[in-house]
């Protein structure tokens, strides 16, 4: 009997009608101490309602009588056609959602099309990945210590045939997540993180930082040196790091608090955006995550300035709950979430899409 079957007694795919939905139907399938850790935000969790909070706040302001169909929603990234302006996040740990992990990610991300920023800390080796792919594969970097590791796994992407690297720069120190804490998350000691040394640290302590590395401008200098892979900053909130970011030759940058799970009171990302994208102006692509979890907060953050939008913690839940099937029922509710709100916003194709959309009093 396989995973799936195994979970027939829920309900089916087909009943599950928007992305929020998956994540009650994951709270009954995950033990409690690995749903605390992917629901979790840091600290008060202020900037994990606000991620949300911030898109509700945005109206739309129709236009009508437009020719509207057929809706347009591929776009350009890197080069490569985007079926929809949507990614999969880097994730960690996906073997503990599903018996499949990163795999069932890959599968679902290839029936839909949508490029898959795989983790550091995934549990299955980027070659496997690699070999299940049909859309672009990035891989998300944490910086360790270790110099030569790095290296070693930045040749390993490459040959793997990895579009992207992406260099996460929020995270000099974990963040206090403390739901995971008070649930005892801890990792299965036979959980396989083929690319990660122990990135353990104390989570009580600032000054034990395990063995991540607070990566520095001159860091960005030495990965832009030894690959070929676009590199992608993910964590920025500052207009002025964007700036700087294009003067260390940056091919792209993410708008991200890190699904708030670090700082905790930090900016929503929809409100960051706007100053981010004006400064840089179309020079580079910037994309964006946190909170999108409808085709609206798709619609808000494209007209706010973004080339295409991440997800997070909706894929998964849908891969805890249906493998690489919940993880293509999850990215074809949101995309036809998305045509469906263009269309009745009065745009026919995201080339289109501007401020002009939002409601102003
Ligand atoms: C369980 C979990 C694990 C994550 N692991 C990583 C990671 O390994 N690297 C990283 O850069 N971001 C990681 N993130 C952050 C996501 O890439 C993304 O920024 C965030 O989830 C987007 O917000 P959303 O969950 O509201 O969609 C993780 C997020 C969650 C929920």
């Amino acid at each position: 009997m396989d995973s799936l079957s195994e979970r027939s007694s829920r309900p089916a795919l087909s009943d599950f009608l928007t992305l929020a939905e998956f994540e009650s139907a994951a709270q009954q399938v995950m033990a409690h101490p690995v749903y605390e850790y992917v629901a979790g935000g840091a600290g008060d969790e202020i900037s994990l309602r606000a991620n949300q909070a911030a898109f509700d706040r945005i109206l739309l302001w129709p236009r009508v009588l437009r020719k509207v169909i057929p809706v347009e929603t591929s776009t350009t990234l890197f080069g490569k056609k985007l079926p929809v302006p949507i990614l999969l996040a880097p994730v960690a740990y996906q073997g503990l959602m599903h018996p499949d992990g990163e795999l069932a990610t890959v599968r679902g991300a290839a029936t839909t099309g949508v490029p898959f920023v795989v983790s550091t800390n995934t549990t299955v080796p980027i070659e496997e990945l690699a070999s299940a792919a049909k859309a672009p594969l990035w891989f998300q970097l944490y910086l360790q210590r270790d110099r030569g590791f790095t290296q070693e796994l930045i040749q390993r992407l490459e040959a793997a045939g990895c579009d992207a690297l992406c260099v996460t720069v929020d995270t000099p120190v974990l963040g206090l997540r403390l739901r995971q804490l008070r649930a005892h998350f801890r990792l299965p000691p036979e959980m396989k993180r083929p690319h990660s040394h122990d990135l353990h640290a104390d989570p009580a302590s600032v000054s034990d930082p395990g063995a991540y590395s607070n990566v520095l401008w001159s860091d960005i200098d030495w990965l832009r040196s030894i690959t070929k892979m676009k590199l992608v900053l993910k964590g920025v909130l500052h207009p002025e790091d964007a700036e700087e970011a294009l003067q260390h030759q940056v091919d792209g940058l993410i708008v991200s608090n890190h699904g708030a799970r670090n700082l905790d009171s930090v900016v929503p990302t929809i409100e960051a955006l706007p100053r981010i994208a004006e400064r840089v102006a179309g020079r580079v692509p910037v994309l964006m995550d946190g909170g999108i979890r409808r085709g609206t907060d798709v619609l808000k953050s494209l007209a706010r300035g973004a080339t295409a939008v991440l997800i997070g913690r909706s894929y998964a839940y849908a891969l805890s709950v249906g493998g690489a099937e919940g993880v293509a029922h999850c990215l074809r509710l949101l995309r036809a979430e998305f045509e469906y709100a263009l269309a009745l916003v009065g745009v026919a194709s995201i080339a289109e899409l501007d401020r002009a959309i939002e409601w102003r009093s």
